[in-house]
């Protein structure tokens, strides 16, 4: 079954159906996993090359409108200190990524909309323009005129993730006033707007089932995503899901999130997958298992330390202690030992953005 869906999917890029999907999703067989791992490893570097690109993330502020019930900044999280970087701040992290050799940076914060915030991302992204870097933004929804000021300010990346492709799911991790059809809206902006798009979900949701993330896979092809970051989801003591203890052990969330990894990799072939830190909350290796598993991006925390306890969105998130550089030697040397390099110097643009826009280029 699973030899006949490996050859299937390496046949060309959306050739499995949700049902294949949602058996790869749910796989618990060593053998197999194995065997599937092994054809997303191989695809990831076929596009990629044995080279794990490097993005610094820059936790900004943890200011957050948004309640979700399984996040750790959500705004009704009284226990937390709110703090926000200075554009200095942020100017000087910049430097420190640039000089990593990393190339490009992620800029993350709560949600925030309004003019003032608007207009101290843009301040922020004018002054790092000089460095030359690949400037990914997370900072969730905003309106389309706001993704295109910060798009013109030098922004070429955005990451906001869907959560849950199931819009009965998402309302039931979100209060009434959150809605799943202006994420979408906002996915939609993005592209218009002329960025590389990234999306992705949690796994191991409460109630979630393998057709739940098979569709994931499925909606990231309908919009067409050029990026996925996404992990499983981990309980936090100060949030209303984290309350009650999770339906899969750890050992099981990261096998999930694994196979997700595989399959939207199998499924998609030349987007850029990130393997997110979430994987490393449940398994000290968790990270580079990520990299064996199909995924071609990581993205060290360069936040200054002092800041990163107040950056919590589950409980047990690595390397709150680590600084830039140590996070940079323990990288480098975790995937050495995988046989990868580290890719210093590259931008690592997503190789279906490129497709998608070169594709669309009048020839010259
Ligand atoms: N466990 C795992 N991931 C989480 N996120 C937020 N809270 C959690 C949690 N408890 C993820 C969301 C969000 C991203 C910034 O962090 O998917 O989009
Ligand atoms: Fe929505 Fe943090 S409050 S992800």
């Amino acid at each position: 079954m699973v030899d006949s869906i490996i050859e299937k999917a390496l046949s060309g890029p959306r050739a499995l159906g949700a049902g294949d999907l949602a058996v790869l999703v749910a796989l618990d067989d060593p053998a197999e996993i194995g065997k599937v791992r092994e054809a997303a490893y191989g695809l990831k570097c076929r596009y990629s090359g044995k080279v794990v690109s490097m993005r610094g993330i820059i936790e900004l502020g943890n200011v957050c409108a948004k309640d979700c019930y399984y996040c750790g900044i959500r705004k009704s999280n009284a226990k937390l200190e709110r703090y926000t970087l200075s554009a200095d701040d942020i100017a000087r992290l910049a430097e420190i990524d640039a000089g990593q050799g990393y190339a490009s940076l992620v800029l993350q914060s709560g949600e925030v909309e309004g003019e003032a915030h608007t207009r101290f991302i843009e301040d922020c992204l004018r002054r790092i323009a000089p460095l030359g870097l690949g400037v990914t933004l997370s900072l969730g929804e905003q309106e389309e005129d706001v993704y295109r000021r910060w798009r013109e300010a030098g922004a070429e990346r955005y990451l906001l993730r869907i959560e849950t492709s199931n819009p009965a799911l998402y309302a039931r991790i979100h209060p009434e006033s959150h809605s799943w059809e202006r994420r979408v809206e906002c996915l939609r902006a993005l592209r218009r707007c002329g960025y590389q798009v990234g999306t992705g979900v949690m796994s191991a949701l409460p109630g979630q089932t393998p057709d739940d993330l098979a569709r994931d896979i499925v909606f990231f092809g309908e919009i067409d995503a050029d990026m996925i970051g996404m992990g499983p989801y981990i309980p936090h003591c100060d949030t209303p899901l984290g309350r009650t203890a999770p339906e899969l052990p750890a050992s099981e969330r990261l096998r999930l999130g694994l196979n997700m990894i595989s399959a939207t990799r199998l499924y998609l072939h030349d987007v850029n997958i990130a393997s997110t830190t979430a994987l490393q909350a449940l398994a000290p290796d968790g990270r580079e298992q990520g990299i064996l598993a199909g995924a071609n991006v990581m993205m060290p925390n360069i936040t200054d330390t002092k800041y990163r306890r107040s950056y919590q969105l589950y409980d047990g998130k690595p390397c709150l202690d680590e600084n830039a550089l140590m996070c940079r030697g323990c990288l480098e040397r975790r995937l050495a030992l995988l046989g990868e390099s580290v890719g210093y110097g590259r931008r690592g643009d997503s190789p279906h953005f490129l497709a998608r826009t070169s594709a669309k280029a009048p020839s010259a």
